[in-house]
């Protein structure tokens, strides 16, 4: 089973993705967690390229590419084999995170950016999609607590709204394979919802 945590930065995503995680290894369930960009060697270097703030020339359909790229790495190295021998693989974000912040957030083309996905990944989408939605401005604050601006979070506050809506909109148009929720709810209580979501699933 594939299930993904989307949300704008700093709305703990890693948090619960490391709390479910350990509940599902617990009760004998073998989970495999990764993250995007990144998650392989190859997919690692292109997430330094991505998140550099020194690249301000990077084009739209080249950043878009780039992640694209590092995801169809990540897909046939890791996903899909860990998929295959029954694991529960947990991804700290997916094409969704494209869809919002290259799509709603700057303005491309949904189409464009959904058919390279498609063909990197060979059509692989979650059986769940955590969304952990957060107003922008508190996001930002906390993930800038501790250390200097990567280049994506120079980008402007009316970015990250647009960021939110797109994902609240994709959740939407597909809800059966959303679970939303409202990231500023205590840390033990999100786990608690995820834990039901998954756990129906999960047969636990
Ligand atoms: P990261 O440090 O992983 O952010 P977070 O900890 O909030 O998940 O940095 C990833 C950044 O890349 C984040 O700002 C979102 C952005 N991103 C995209 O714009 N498109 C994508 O397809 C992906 C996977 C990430």
């Amino acid at each position: 089973m594939f299930i993904v945590f989307e949300g704008v930065d700093g709305s703990g995503k890693s948090t619960q993705l490391s709390l479910i995680n350990k509940y599902l290894t617990e009760k004998n369930i073998p989970t495999y967690s990764t993250r995007e960009p990144g998650g392989t060697p190859v997919g690692e270097k292109i997430r330094e390229l991505l998140l550099d703030p020194n690249f301000s020339e990077i084009q739209g359909r080249t950043e878009a590419l780039l992640y694209a790229a590092a995801r169809a790495q990540l897909v046939a190295q890791v996903i899909r084999p860990q998929l295959e021998q029954g694991t529960v693989v947990l991804c700290d974000r997916y094409i969704d995170s494209t869809l919002a912040y290259q799509g709603y957030g700057r303005g491309m083309e949904i189409d464009f950016l959904a058919g390279i996905n498609r063909l990197g990944t060979g059509g692989l989408a979650p059986r769940l999609t955590i969304l952990l939605d957060l107003p922008p401005e508190e996001g930002l604050t906390r993930s800038r607590k501790d250390r200097p601006a990567d280049r994506l979070e120079k980008e402007s506050p009316e970015f990250y709204r647009r960021v939110r809506s797109g994902y609240l909109e994709l959740a939407g148009q597909n809800p059966q394979n959303y679970l939303v929720l409202d990231a500023r709810l205590p840390v033990e209580e999100l786990h608690r919802h995820i834990i039901q979501a998954v756990g129906e699933l999960a047969g636990v």
